[in-house]
């Protein structure tokens, strides 16, 4: 396993494996590994030659009250996991490496990030795409993998690769999760055991929505409201938002026609989980 800290030394092993005619596949994430992680790895090395990651948990994502300072960070143990799961290499820059003195340029998907997570978390799209759009002019890869979990995030950055050209396609990943049904997330571990328990909520509320639009409920309020009532239910739980829109367009829709997107941000405590289902009209 390669371990790479500087672009030179990344951008290097990059061209190396370009000239062997290496078809090359990439992972950005934050670190703290997971099976979520690890699915969006092993699909990569399914498809790719060489599997790259990236490591680094963007401060220019995260907001001034946000949990930059104590995302769990465990290089040794993530490099262990990626290892296992097929991949090669591993980008693991420093904040300065990516962001020097005198760094001025940010990139931003407009409209899209203005809902969702990008009216709760404002500034949160734009440190996203930044670093997604950094990591793949330094990676050049052919593929680059995204879950499905980050459902707003994925689209925002498949907009970006059309609009901006792009060599990369951007491969979506469907949403693993726990037995139970809690959608696998590094801050899953900020979690005590009662407020893990009280997690289940939101995949719960996802389940009554498939269910109502599975017996013919199409009205976007009534999924909604059912939705609400079903985290009401949960004492720790204090909505962030709850909303329904047209996918992939992420457009407003009253009525339900042929795939909506239904997302959730929940605190449960402190720690702000989400979850999302596509709902699919028959
Ligand atoms: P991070 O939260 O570490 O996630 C890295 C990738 O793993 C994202 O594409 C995310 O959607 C995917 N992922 C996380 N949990 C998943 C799950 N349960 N099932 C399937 N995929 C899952 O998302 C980020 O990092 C950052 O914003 C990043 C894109 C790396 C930019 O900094």
């Amino acid at each position: 396993m390669h371990i790479m800290e500087s672009v030179p030394a990344m951008k290097q092993y990059v061209k190396d494996n370009r000239r062997l005619g290496k078809k090359i596949g990439f992972v950005p994430t934050m670190g703290a590994l997971h099976e979520g992680h690890l699915t969006l790895m092993r699909q990569g090395k399914k498809d790719c030659d060489v599997v790259i990651a990236s490591i680094f948990v963007n401060p220019v994502q995260f907001g001034p009250n946000e949990d930059f300072d104590r995302y769990p960070r465990d290089l040794q143990g993530d490099s262990e996991k990626a290892a296992r799961a097929g991949v090669d290499a591993i980008f693991h820059p420093s904040a300065r490496e990516m962001y020097p003195e005198g760094y001025a340029t940010y990139v931003n998907v407009e409209g899209m990030t203005e809902k969702l997570c990008g009216s709760s978390r404002p500034g949160h799209f734009r440190g996203v795409t930044t670093v997604v759009l950094k990591l793949l002019n330094i990676v050049q890869p052919d593929k680059a993998y995204f879950g499905q979990k980050d459902a707003q995030q994925a689209l925002v950055l498949k907009r970006m690769a059309q609009d901006l050209n792009l060599n990369a396609a951007i491969e979506i990943v469907p949403i693993v999760r726990e037995n139970d049904g809690l959608a696998l997330s590094s801050r899953n571990m900020y979690l005590s055991p009662q407020e893990r328990q009280a997690a289940l909520i939101l995949y719960r509320s996802l389940c009554r929505a498939e269910k109502l639009v599975a017996g013919g409920e199409y009205d976007s309020k009534a999924i909604r409201e059912a939705v609400l009532a079903v985290l009401e239910q949960e004492p720790l739980a204090e909505l962030d938002y709850a909303e329904i829109y047209h996918y992939p367009s992420l457009q407003d829709m009253e009525r339900l026609e042929d795939k909506a997107l239904l997302a959730l941000a929940v605190r449960i405590g402190k720690t702000r989980l989400i979850d999302n289902i596509i709902l699919e009209v028959s």
